[in-house]
């Protein structure tokens, strides 16, 4: 593709400017990228150190390098404040190495007020660019590079999908892989379509080369990422539905595991459950956001599901796949929110039994409809309410996680336990995580386990 060309031509170029600053300094050149926020922007600073790595610096852990990125979520109030905060540190540094460059990009950087902050209050930032231009990466380090001035590149939409950049796997033998960008949803609290822009599906060929290469490269699973995957394809010239492209990439040879996120409630097809529950590779969990167990909430959430229309699907599910792993995520403290709507919430947590759940405190996101509704509910209920439903969800996550004790099961496994180095932690087809004695040869491997002990959210267990 043309673009790709082209910025593979500006990695060259930066990798020359780098060169002689190398060579001045007489020392490597090191960067640090730091990712807030979803799976989303995980895989893109993949591809920021990717891009990095190609042009010559060298990755450091630590905030103290040369280059220091930013991939910033603005999903809630309190991923904005963690860039400022980190922000205010960085400026010291900066200050004792005249050489450093900053840069900032992701859902925070598409907030014009945000932009507008930054320029003000944090004049030392050498680049800003967003989410739809993220693939610029390679100019605009070059036109940073060159600039003594703060380089800004924000883009409200785009309709473009660039392959084919370089991207710098965190594992080896798994990776996350984009089948679409961007939301048509706008759930009435949510920023994301705001700053990732509408919805668009890469191609299945795409997709499936991009797969064909990672399981050449060592790749068994793969999670395929977009914030309403039961939606893929269906602004295609030639229309695909989710369940298709899962089944040609079962097809994939090599590849061991499926898996995906986030599926919304509203658009998942009996097509899928079919494919799911007949699938060898497709993982057996499904994480099935419910927000809310009311249906007056869910409708000012504009979800556009009922309580009932939820649990029927869950049914549904669970009856065609038994050994299925539920998980979810919730809001408390929606705008209007009554007692009575959170014992909804409470209710259908009990009836669904999820393996675990992700509960937030709805954070007002301005330009959102919720922003300005009635009604916004004081902190100290929300917070009661909060910790009610904190207590229930781990209380039935513990007896859910326990019914696999003493079973026998495949397990990915992915790294040396961080506690203890006699052991090596895994993965369950179900997403639960179990630790057991084992070395680090077996890393990227499945092993088959036997789950010994549960401990509320993970097991201990052998290999057999
Ligand atoms: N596309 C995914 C969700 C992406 S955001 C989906 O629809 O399921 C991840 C989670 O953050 C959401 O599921 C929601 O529970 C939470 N979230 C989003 N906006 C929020 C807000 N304003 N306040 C609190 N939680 C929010
Ligand atoms: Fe946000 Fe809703 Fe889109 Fe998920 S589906 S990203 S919650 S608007
Ligand atoms: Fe955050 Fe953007 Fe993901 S707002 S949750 S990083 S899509």
């Amino acid at each position: 593709m043309e673009e790709t060309k082209r910025q593979y031509e500006y990695m060259e170029r930066a990798k020359e400017l780098l060169q002689k600053k190398k060579e001045e300094l007489g020392r490597p050149f090191t960067f640090c990228v730091q990712t807030f926020g979803c799976q989303m922007n995980a895989r893109d600073s993949e591809k920021l150190v990717g891009i990095l790595e190609r042009i010559g610096y060298v990755e450091s852990d630590s905030e103290n390098a040369d280059f220091v990125i930013y991939n910033t979520c603005t999903v809630r109030e309190n991923a904005n404040q963690k860039v400022y905060g980190h922000l205010g540190k960085l400026k010291g540094l900066k200050k004792k190495n005249p050489h450093m460059m900053i840069a900032l990009c992701g859902c925070m950087m598409q907030e014009a007020h945000v932009v507008e902050k930054i320029k003000n209050s944090y004049s030392f930032v050498n680049l800003i660019f967003g989410t739809h231009n993220i693939y610029k990466f390679p100019e605009l380090l070059v036109t940073a590079m060159e600039s003594d001035r703060m380089v800004i590149d924000i883009w409200k939409d785009t309709n473009k999908i660039v392959e084919d950049l370089p991207a710098e796997r965190k594992y080896k033998f798994k990776s996350g892989v984009n089948i679409m960008f961007g939301c048509n949803n706008f759930c009435s609290y949510c920023i994301v379509p705001y700053v990732r822009g509408r919805e668009r599906s890469r191609k299945p060929e795409a997709i499936l080369d991009e797969i064909r290469r990672l399981v050449a490269d060592g790749v068994v699973e793969v999670m395929l990422l977009g914030q309403n995957v039961n939606s893929y394809g269906k602004n295609l010239e030639e229309p695909v539905t989710f369940a298709q492209l899962l089944t040609e990439i079962e097809k994939i040879e090599g590849l061991e595991r499926i898996r995906f996120m986030t599926s919304h409630p509203k658009d998942l097809s009996e097509e899928l459950i079919e494919v799911m529950a007949h699938s060898k590779k497709i993982c057996k969990h499904l994480h099935l956001p419910v927000q809310s167990g009311s249906t007056d909430i869910l409708k000012k959430m504009n979800r556009r599901y009922t309580k009932e229309q939820y649990l029927a699907l869950v049914d549904k599910i669970k009856t065609a796949i038994p050994d299925i792993s539920l998980t979810t995520d919730i809001i408390v403290g929606f705008p209007g929110e009554t007692e009575e709507d959170f014992q909804d919430t409470l209710d259908i947590v009990r009836k669904v039994r999820y393996d675990s759940a992700f509960t937030f405190i709805y954070s007002k996101r301005s330009g959102t409809p919720a922003a300005v509704m009635e009604n916004q509910i004081p902190e100290d209920v929300v917070k009661n309410r909060f910790d009610r439903l904190l207590k229930e969800v781990q209380n039935i996550a513990t007896e859910v996680c326990a019914v696999h004790e003493g079973t026998v099961q495949p397990v990915l496994v992915e790294q040396i336990n961080h506690q203890d180095t006699q052991l090596v932690t895994g993965r369950l087809s179900n997403n639960l995580v179990v630790h057991f004695p084992g070395t680090a040869d077996l890393i990227g491997k499945i092993v088959d386990v036997k789950l010994k002990e549960c401990k509320g959210f993970y097991y201990i267990g052998e290999q057999i």
